[in-house]
């Protein structure tokens, strides 16, 4: 959600904020720009789309600077245009790039019109830059006024910031969207994301809410949110630039499904001795926290929900803990009652979801005493603001669609399961049975990803098509779910899943020939219930495509098409069969021609509400 890069170096900093800009670009596409300063004027360069076109506009029309910043957008106020996109400038003095949501710029925006700003876009940024300028006017202070100002914003910020008066300082602040510092050898960086900075830092500072830093080329100052220096420490990144690039692969996508069993080893890494899972994966406090726990609530967005979905089926199932489950943008305005010792647990690939993070602030004011999150990224918001973490180890996920991040949340969950199941009635032969299924999961992935060329021709069928429906039962209706997520948002084909039983209270009536049904349907106690869905689809004249155990015959029949999936244990099948629909996804946007890993109108990390 808004990609912000800056930089203030002993070179030309304009090539490696250009490179940052092409590895935040997940983060939204909609116009990218840039600014330095250069002899104590602004230089700045925007463009709509995506960041390759500033790159071409800045090799026509070069510009160089010592210091800058750069912004990759996400419209959330005012269309996708070269006035709306960042930096934003006032009066050729003040220079802004800005993630996140001003929630009182309409307030702002009168004063300011009153006092004479003239504005030149529909964002609410602009606001911020006009403010800053302001508080300038009776101040050389620039960290001062920097601070007055963000004193009057309402909402979630990340900023960097550059002024004409001050060339030789950067000042970078967050309240609620992430930001980090990149520590170089005589220079810093700022970015949102780590991965912006991997090919000239590994070493990161990063920033608590309300810090405001003011950086110069060879110091640093941080203030924290009560106006106090603070020292906030270096951080090693494990990280390498290589692996947030994409390779051989033609996309992101495709990589990240192909990691998945990598990935998953990785997820499962030093986390059992002697084929026995240690709590302390958690975190130290960890036994304590479960031995106290009477019941678990999931609160996650998108793919992250779906795994939770997947979770409440396990955790009930094969544990009988309670779990309940909700969407975080709906419970963090419903004022839910939250039953006691209940332990919240987030889910989310960035750490950074707004309505995610905002939930679990809900749940704790709610009276929840533990939370655990399920995460991607370390020193994340969600990591800092849990007692417990598991993280997923997935490594970085640039395409959109979410792949690795949910097969390895779904690794975790499954670890969750086995340390309250211990707890409440998963018995100790479950338990080696679902370890053993977990470490087999990388090599069963392995032998779904030799079907890839299968799926491939499947695929044709899809890409005339406007609409699909997804079924499933049990822990496979959130899988279908997934399914018809991944295939909405990469290929723009309507996608709907249903829990099969609920096909004759509605979709039936949508069955025809132009409506494939993609139905998960591996061997478990619900096959014939399902067998009985397909039935009723098949004999409305539906295309049917089965994803089915191998194990299983299928009687010839034209109206139906399957793929057999290798055979798997009940538990662990649900993580198998995500990958096939996956690939399908993933095909079909390829034949469609749609841009796998940033499909219109999304972007990865939705830090705004
Ligand atoms: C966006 C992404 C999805 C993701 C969701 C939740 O919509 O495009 O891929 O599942 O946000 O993100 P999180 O980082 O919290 O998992």
């Amino acid at each position: 959600m808004c990609g912000i890069v800056g930089g203030i170096a002993q070179r030309n900093v304009v090539p490696i904020l250009l490179e940052g800009l092409k590895r935040l670009e997940y983060r939204g596409y909609d116009s990218a720009g840039m600014a330095v300063i250069h002899n104590h004027e602004i230089y700045r360069k925007r463009e709509l789309g995506k960041v390759k076109g500033l790159e071409a506009l800045l090799q026509a029309d070069p510009i160089s600077g010592h210091i800058g910043i750069a912004h990759t957008r996400w419209a959330t106020h005012g269309k996708p245009s070269t006035q709306n996109a960042h930096p934003h400038i006032c009066r050729n003095k003040v220079t802004v790039v800005h993630n996140g949501i001003i929630e009182n710029h309409e307030q702002l925006r009168s004063q300011q019109l009153e006092r004479g700003y003239e504005f030149t876009s529909q964002t609410d940024t602009e606001v911020i830059v006009h403010q800053i300028y302001d508080a300038l006017e009776s101040t050389n202070d620039f960290v001062g006024a920097v601070k007055q100002a963000v004193a009057k914003l309402e909402g979630a910020y990340a900023l960097g910031i550059l002024s004409t008066g001050h060339p030789d300082t950067l000042v970078a602040c967050r309240k609620g969207s992430p930001l980090v510092i990149g520590v170089g050898i005589g220079e810093y960086f700022i970015a949102s994301d780590v991965a912006a900075l991997l090919p000239v830092t590994q070493r990161f500072i990063f920033l608590e809410d309300g810090d405001i830093a003011a950086i110069g080329i060879n110091d640093l100052v941080i203030y924290d949110k009560d106006d106090n220096i603070v020292s906030r420490p270096i951080k090693d990144s494990q990280l390498t630039a290589e692996a947030a690039e994409k390779g051989e692969y033609r996309h992101y996508m495709l990589k990240e499904i192909y990691e998945q069993p990598f990935a998953i080893s990785q997820t499962l890494e030093g986390r059992f001795i002697n084929n026995r899972l240690q709590e302390n994966a958690f975190g130290f406090n960890a036994p304590d926290i479960f031995d106290n726990t009477k019941a678990i609530l999931i609160l996650a967005c998108g793919t992250s929900y779906h795994a939770g979905l997947v979770a409440r089926y396990w955790l009930e199932e094969l544990a009988r803990v309670p779990c309940s489950i909700e969407v975080a943008s709906e419970f963090r305005y419903r004022n839910p009652v939250l039953a006691p010792d209940t332990l919240v647990v987030t889910i989310s690939q960035s750490g950074e979801t707004a309505d995610t993070l905002a939930a679990l602030q809900e749940a704790k004011k709610l009276g929840a005493k533990h939370s655990l999150t399920i995460c991607n990224v370390p020193e994340s918001s969600l990591v800092r603001e849990s007692d417990l973490v598991l993280m997923t180890r997935a490594g970085p996920e640039i395409g959109v669609a979410s792949t690795k991040a949910f097969t390895t949340q779904l690794v975790t969950l499954m670890l969750l399961v086995i340390a309250m199941g211990r707890r409440f009635q998963l018995s100790d032969i479950m338990e080696a049975k679902l370890t053993s299924e977990l470490f087999a999961l990388p090599g069963k992935i392995e032998k779904v990803l030799r079907l890839d060329n299968e799926i491939k021709v499947l695929s044709e069928q899809f890409a005339d098509k406007e609409h699909a429906l997804f079924l499933g039962r049990g822990t496979h209706y959130p899988i279908a779910m997934e399914g018809a997520l991944k295939l909405k948002e990469i290929s723009y084909i309507h996608a709907e899943a249903y829990p099969a039983g609920e096909l004759k209270h509605g979709p039936l009536a949508l069955i025809d020939a132009d409506m494939p049904v993609i139905t998960v349907a591996p061997n478990n106690s619900l096959l014939e219930k399902l067998k009985s869905n397909m039935q009723e689809v098949s004999a409305r004249g539906g295309q049917l495509i089965v994803f089915m155990d191998e194990t299983l015959s299928s009687s010839p029949d034209s109206n139906v098409q399957i793929l057999k999936i290798p055979q798997v244990d009940n538990e662990i099948s649900p993580i198998v069969y995500t990958v096939p629909l996956q690939l399908l996804s993933y095909h079909v946007a390829v034949l469609k021609g749609t841009d796998v890993d940033q499909p219109r109108n999304l972007a990865k990390s939705v830090t705004v509400e």
